[in-house]
C-alpha cells in the first residue's frame, strides 16, 4: 500500500472466542478475532482508511461514532457490508483529537452485534493538544459493558434484557486489577453498554479531574467526585495516585450497580512501590489550568426543533416524533453550514431513560428544563443522556463539509435497533 499520507488498517468481522472467564472460552464476535476490538489510533489531519472484511452470516456496518466522516463511510444502517464482501472507510480526522469508538450499525442489528463484541476504540490524537497532560503507559482507555452470561459461560442475547447483564467487563473482563504507579493517570472511560449507565466514584472518596469529554478537551479541567456515564458517552479523566502507599487498593465503584459486587465493584487499582518504595514516582505530567480553546458557536440560529423520545407500550417499539425509524424517510432536511437549537424531550410516560446521539456533529448541551448544565455537559458532545420527563436543549452547528442522510437516535442501542432512530439530511 503507497499513499503514505494515510495510514491503512485492516478489520476482518468474525466470530470468534474469549476468555472472559478464566479457562472458559466464551463465543462471541469479533474485528480481527479481538474482544473488544483493536484500538485504532489516529492523528488530527491524517486520514485513516479502514478496510473491513465481513465474514459473518449477517450485514454488517461499520459507524465510528463521533466522527465527522463523509456519509459513505458513516455506516448507514442500510449502506452494509453483505456477508462476504469487503469495502473501505475513509475517515479524514479532520476534527478535534478526542475518544472515539467504533462499532456496529447495520439496521435492527446493532444491538446484538454491539453486545457480542462489535466495538472497538478509536483514538484522535494531536500533539499539540495539552502535551503535559499523563501519556505513554499512564493513558490508559477503559471500556465499560455489561453482558449476561450462561452457566457455561456463554453469551446469553435478548433484547431488552437489562436485568439479567449483570456482569460488568472492564476492556472485556469482568473486575479487573490494574497496577499503578504512586503518580498521575490519564484514564479515558468508555460506556460502550446496550443499556446500563453507571455512576462512577472513587472508594477512597478520590478526586477525578475531568479533563475531556465526548468531543476532546474542554477549555479547563473540573473536578468531579462522581461521574455518570451513560452509553456512548466518553469522558476523560486524571487520577493521581502518588499521596497513596504501595499496596492500597482502590476500588471504582458503580453508585447505580445496587448490592451486586459484579454490578457495582467495577474494578481495581493496586498502587504499586515505584523506583523508591518511600516516595512517588517523578511525575512530570499535570493537568493545566487551561487545557484548550474551543471554537465558539457564534453563528445565528436559523431553526429551532422539538425531538420527542417516547415509547409505544402496545406494539413494543420506541418512537421519535411519535415514529418509528423508516431508513428510506428523510426527517429533517438541514442546512449545512446553519445552527440550530434541538429541543429533545423524553415524554415517556414510565420512566425509562433515553438520549440522543447526532452523527457527524459535536454539539453543546444548552439546558435541561431551562437550568443551565454542568460545565462538563457544555463542551463538545455528541450523545446526551435525556431522563425521564427532561427536555434538554442542544445547540448544534453543522459544520462538516459533507451533505447526505445521517442518523440521529437514542444510544441505548436497545431501543435505536427497535426503531428509536431519524434520519436527516443535510444539503
Ligand atoms: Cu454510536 Cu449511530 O451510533
Ligand atoms: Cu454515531
Ligand atoms: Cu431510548
Amino acid at each position: 500500500y503507497s499513499d503514505r499520507s494515510t495510514d491503512y488498517y485492516e478489520l476482518s468481522v468474525r466470530p470468534g472466542v474469549a476468555e472472559i472467564l478464566p479457562g472458559v472460552q466464551t463465543n462471541v464476535i469479533t474485528y480481527n478475532g479481538s474482544f473488544p476490538g483493536p484500538t485504532i489510533k489516529a492523528r488530527r489531519g491524517r486520514a485513516v482508511k479502514v478496510a473491513v472484511t465481513n465474514r459473518l452470516q449477517t450485514p454488517s456496518a461499520v459507524h465510528l461514532h463521533g466522527g465527522i466522516v463523509p456519509q459513505d463511510s458513516d455506516g448507514h444502517p442500510l449502506d452494509v457490508i453483505q456477508p462476504g464482501k469487503h469495502r473501505v472507510y475513509h475517515y479524514p480526522n479532520d476534527q478535534r483529537a478526542a475518544t472515539l469508538w467504533y462499532h456496529d450499525h447495520a439496521h435492527h442489528l446493532e444491538a446484538e452485534q454491539i453486545y457480542k463484541g462489535l466495538c472497538g476504540l478509536y483514538l484522535i490524537e494531536d500533539r499539540k493538544d495539552a502535551p503535559s497532560l499523563p501519556k505513554g503507559q499512564f493513558d490508559i482507555p477503559l471500556m465499560f459493558r455489561d453482558i449476561a452470561l450462561d452457566d457455561k459461560g456463554q453469551l446469553l442475547w435478548a433484547i431488552f434484557d437489562g436485568q439479567r447483564r449483570n456482569t460488568v467487563l472492564v476492556n472485556g473482563v469482568p473486575q479487573p486489577v490494574l497496577k499503578v504507579r504512586r503518580r498521575k493517570y490519564r484514564l479515558r472511560l468508555v460506556n460502550t453498554s446496550n443499556e446500563r449507565m453507571f455512576s462512577f466514584r472513587l472508594s477512597n472518596g478520590g478526586e477525578f479531574v475531568q479533563v475531556a469529554t465526548d468531543g476532546g478537551l474542554m477549555a479547563r479541567p473540573v473536578r468531579r467526585t462522581e461521574i455518570s456515564l451513560w452509553p456512548a458517552e466518553r469522558v476523560e479523566v486524571v487520577v493521581d495516585f502518588s499521596k497513596q502507599r504501595g499496596g492500597t487498593k482502590i476500588m471504582l465503584t458503580n453508585a447505580n450497580g445496587g448490592d451486586v459486587a459484579s454490578t457495582s465493584q467495577i474494578m481495581q487499582f493496586e498502587v504499586i512501590d515505584g523506583i523508591r518504595r518511600d516516595a512517588p514516582d517523578n511525575d512530570d505530567s499535570e493537568v493545566p489550568p487551561k487545557l484548550s480553546v474551543l471554537p465558539a458557536i457564534g453563528a445565528p440560529v436559523m431553526m429551532t426543533r422539538k425531538v420527542v423520545l417516547s415509547f409505544d407500550a402496545k406494539n413494543m417499539v420506541f418512537l421519535i416524533n411519535g415514529k418509528p425509524y423508516d431508513p428510506h424517510r428523510i426527517d429533517y432536511t438541514v442546512k449545512r453550514g446553519s445552527t440550530e437549537i434541538w429541543e429533545v424531550t423524553n415524554a415517556d410516560p414510565d420512566p425509562i431513560p433515553h438520549s440522543l446521539h447526532v452523527h457527524v456533529v459535536q454539539f453543546r448541551v444548552l439546558d435541561r428544563n431551562g437550568k443551565a448544565v454542568e460545565p462538563w455537559e457544555a463542551y463538545p458532545k455528541d450523545t446526551v443522556s435525556i431522563p425521564a420527563g427532561e427536555t434538554v436543549r442542544l445547540l448544534i452547528r453543522f459544520d462538516a463539509p459533507y451533505t447526505g442522510v445521517f442518523p440521529f437516535h437514542c444510544h441505548f442501542v436497545d431501543h435505536s435497533s427497535v426503531a428509536m432512530m431519524a434520519q436527516m439530511r443535510i444539503v
